[in-house]
C-alpha cells in the first residue's frame, strides 16, 4: 500500500517536472525563433546595430515589462505619450522608428521574445589562466612519464621471460 503511494507520488512529480521543464523550453524555443525572424535584422544582443545592443535592455527600462511589450507594438506612441525613456533612446538613435509590432506579433509572442531577450548570456569564453596552462603541462608530462614507465614496465617483463627461455635452453643443451 505504501509502495504504491510512494510510486504514484513519484510519477505525478515526474510528470509535472517534465510538463513544466518542456513547456519552458518551448516558450524559451519560440522567443529564439521570433527573435531570428523579426528582430535579429536590426538587433544584436551584444552589440549595436540598426538599433541598440538588446542585452539587459529590461534592466534599464527599470524591469518595465508592461512598458516593453507597448514599446514593441508600437513605439510611437509611447514617444507621442511623452514617455521619457521611449523619447531618449529615439533622439539617441537619429529618431530612427523601429518596426511596429502591433499588427505582427501577439502579446504572448512579444512576451516570449522579452523573455528570451532578459535570459541570454553571452557565450563564456574559456581562457586557460597561466596557472591552468601551468598545471595542463604538469599533468601532460606526468601522463608521459606514466606511459613511458608502462612501457618499461612491459619491455623489461618479455625480457625477463625470454631471459629465462635462453637459460632454459642453454641448460637443456649443456645437458644433453
Ligand atoms: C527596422 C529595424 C528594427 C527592427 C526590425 C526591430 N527594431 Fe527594435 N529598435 C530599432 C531602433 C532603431 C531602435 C532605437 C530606438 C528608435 O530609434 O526608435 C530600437 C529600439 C528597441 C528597444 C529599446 C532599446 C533600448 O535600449 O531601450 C527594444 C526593447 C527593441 N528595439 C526591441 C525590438 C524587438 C523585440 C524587435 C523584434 C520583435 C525589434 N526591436 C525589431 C530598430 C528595429
Amino acid at each position: 500500500m505504501l509502495i504504491k503511494n510512494l510510486i504514484k507520488t513519484i510519477l505525478f512529480s515526474t510528470v509535472i517536472v517534465l510538463s513544466t521543464t518542456y513547456s519552458n523550453k518551448t516558450t524559451a524555443q519560440e522567443g529564439k525563433t521570433i527573435f531570428n525572424t523579426y528582430c535579429a535584422a536590426c538587433h544584436k544582443m551584444d552589440k549595436d546595430l540598426t538599433g541598440p545592443a538588446l542585452m539587459g535592455v529590461e534592466e534599464r527600462w527599470g524591469n518595465d515589462r508592461e512598458k516593453l511589450v507597448a514599446w514593441v507594438k508600437n513605439s510611437a506612441n509611447l514617444i507621442a505619450a511623452g514617455d521619457k525613456h521611449a523619447t531618449e533612446i529615439f533622439n539617441k538613435w537619429n529618431k530612427l522608428p523601429m518596426t511596429p509590432f502591433e499588427s505582427i506579433l501577439k502579446d504572448a509572442e512579444i512576451n516570449a521574445v522579452l523573455d528570451y531577450i532578459k535570459d541570454w548570456k553571452p557565450a563564456v569564453v574559456t581562457t586557460n589562466t597561466p596557472g591552468e596552462k601551468q598545471a595542463t603541462k604538469i599533468s601532460n608530462f606526468i601522463l608521459f612519464l606514466s606511459i613511458l614507465s608502462g612501457v618499461l614496465v612491459i619491455l623489461s617483463i618479455s625480457l625477463f621471460f625470454k631471459m629465462c627461455k635462453l637459460k632454459k635452453m642453454s641448460n637443456e643443451t649443456l645437458n644433453d
